[in-house]
């Protein structure tokens, strides 16, 4: 059986996600620190790179693949709070609004429930209107407010959906 956030890919209606390969994560890592919110905090290119990179941490990270394009990131941290963490959800420009945001959503909350999780979690820069409004409509809230997490002056807010 393959078991959750496990290392094979998974079919979404609108993606596939796909195991991260390192050779591709320099240049996703660019196009991802191009666009807010993390162009707006300076986030490094290389930092973005070295996490994507990164493996046997307790993360699992897809590249988001539609009709064969490269359109994003995804990372899973599992276990971490009484569930999994989405500690990164990015898709590019021209791959937003789409309703693909929403089904990885979707699967991720499918997938935390099969695993008994009691909760998931998100976070989002308090300036991220757009995504705080994402998350709240797929019926997270706001749990805490953590100054300087990914920069200084800015503030992260972690969501949290309970029960599932
Ligand atoms: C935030 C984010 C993950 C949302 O994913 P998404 O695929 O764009 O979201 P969805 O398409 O499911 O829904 C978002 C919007 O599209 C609209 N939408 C949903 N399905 C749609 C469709 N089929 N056609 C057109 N619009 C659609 C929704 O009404 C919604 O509008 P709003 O957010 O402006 O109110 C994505 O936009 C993103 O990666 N943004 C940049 C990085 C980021 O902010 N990441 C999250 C926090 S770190």
């Amino acid at each position: 059986m393959t078991s959750p956030f496990s290392a094979s890919s998974i079919d979404l209606k609108r993606a596939r996600l796909v195991p991260l390969a390192p050779d591709i994560c320099a240049g996703l890592a660019q196009a991802i620190v191009a666009m807010p919110p993390w162009s707006v905090m300076d986030y490094p290119a290389d930092a973005m790179a070295r996490f994507l990179e990164s493996s046997g941490d307790g993360a699992s990270r897809y590249l988001v693949e539609v009709e064969g394009a490269e359109a994003g990131a995804v990372s899973i941290r599992f276990p971490w709070l009484k569930g999994p963490y989405l500690e990164l959800l990015a898709l590019l420009p021209q791959f937003q609004s789409l309703g693909i945001g929403a089904s990885i959503l979707a699967w991720f909350e499918q997938e935390g429930s099969q695993l008994g999780a009691r909760n998931l979690f998100v976070c989002a820069s308090a300036f991220n209107a757009r995504a705080l409004r994402f998350y709240e409509r797929h019926g997270f809230r706001p749990v805490a407010t953590l100054p300087g997490l990914v920069a200084d002056d800015y503030q992260e807010i972690l969501l949290r959906k309970f029960p599932l």
